[in-house]
C-alpha cells in the first residue's frame, strides 16, 4: 500500500498572517520603492511611514492638550483654596527614587511641617513597599512617575521605554488608586524621542532647577544650605528618598524657604 502523503502545510490563522504582512522590516524602509502587501493594490513604504507618524503626532497631540486640560484644572482648585503660583513666590520640593526605608519617616517631617511634597517614584520598589505609597497619596502629596528601574531612558527604543513607564503607572495605581501625570526621566536623560513616547503614555516631562546634591552628603547642613542659597521662584527643589540622603535635612529647608518667602506646593502648581 502507498505511504500516507505528508499533508499540505495548513494556511496560518488570519490574524498570523495580519501581523507578517504589517511587518515593516529595516531593509523595506531603506528601498522607498518597496511596496507593502496592505490592500488590493498594495501601498508604497514611504506613504505607509507618513500615516504612521501622522498618526502618532495625533495622539502626541491629543495626550499633550488632555494633560495641559488637567494640570489647568488642578491650578484652578488650587487657587479656589488660595494657592496661586502665578502670584505668589512658589517652591516644589521633590523626592526621587523611593519609596524606601526612610519614606515613612520623612512622611511624618513632612506632615510636621504642613508640607504637600511631590514624590518621583521607582515602579520597583513601589512594588516593595506598596503601603508606604499609599500612606504618601493619602496624606496628599504628589505621586510622580520615575520609571521602573532607573535606566537612562534615551538608550532604550522606544518599546522599552514605553515598558518602563508603563509598568510604574500600574503599579503606582494598584497602590494607590492615583493615576500619575508627570515623568522625571532618571539623570535628567531625555530628548525628543523620550518626550514623545511619554506624552504619548500620559506623561508630561518634568525636571529640577536646582540640585541640593543631597545624595552626595550624609551632613543635613549641606543641602540645607544649597538649597537656601539656589532657591527662586518656580524651583523645583530636589531630595532623594534613599538611605542616602539626609532625612534630618528636610525640616531646615523648609524652613529657609518659608523664611525668604516662598510657599511650598506639589510640583504640578508651579506657574508653567
Ligand atoms: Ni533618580
Amino acid at each position: 500500500p502507498p505511504a500516507n502523503p505528508t499533508p499540505p502545510p495548513r494556511p496560518l490563522p488570519l490574524s498570523l498572517r495580519r501581523q507578517r504582512q504589517m511587518c515593516i522590516s529595516d531593509t523595506q524602509l531603506a528601498q522607498p520603492t518597496t511596496t507593502l502587501d496592505a490592500g488590493p493594490r498594495g501601498a508604497p513604504v514611504a506613504e505607509t511611514v507618513a500615516l504612521r507618524d501622522a498618526v502618532l503626532a495625533a495622539t502626541e497631540a491629543v495626550w499633550s492638550d488632555r494633560l495641559a486640560l488637567q494640570l489647568a484644572q488642578r491650578r484652578d482648585q488650587a487657587r479656589a483654596t488660595g494657592v496661586d503660583c502665578a502670584v505668589e513666590q512658589c517652591v516644589a520640593l521633590t523626592f526621587d527614587d523611593g519609596p524606601g526605608p526612610d519614606t515613612e519617616r520623612l512622611l511624618q517631617v513632612l506632615a510636621e511641617k504642613h508640607v504637600s511634597a511631590t514624590f518621583f517614584l521607582v515602579g520597583s520598589n513601589v512594588e516593595k513597599r506598596p503601603d508606604v505609597v499609599r500612606d504618601t497619596a493619602a496624606a496628599g502629596h504628589l505621586l510622580a512617575n520615575h520609571t521602573w528601574d532607573h535606566p537612562r531612558l534615551t538608550t532604550l527604543d522606544d518599546d522599552a521605554v514605553r515598558d518602563e513607564l508603563a509598568r510604574t503607572q500600574a503599579a503606582i495605581e494598584s497602590a494607590a488608586g492615583v493615576t500619575p501625570t508627570l515623568l522625571r526621566p532618571p539623570y535628567g536623560d531625555v530628548d525628543d524621542r523620550v518626550r514623545s513616547v511619554a506624552l504619548r503614555s500620559g506623561l508630561q516631562v518634568v525636571l529640577w532647577n536646582l540640585d541640593t546634591l543631597d545624595w552626595k552628603t550624609r551632613d543635613a547642613a549641606e543641602p540645607r544650605r544649597r538649597a537656601a542659597v539656589g532657591a527662586r521662584a518656580g524651583s523645583a527643589v530636589p531630595n532623594h528618598d534613599s538611605p542616602a540622603s539626609p532625612v534630618d535635612a528636610v525640616p531646615g529647608i523648609v524652613d529657609d524657604l518659608r523664611a525668604q518667602g516662598y510657599r511650598l506646593v506639589t510640583v504640578d502648581l508651579l506657574a508653567p
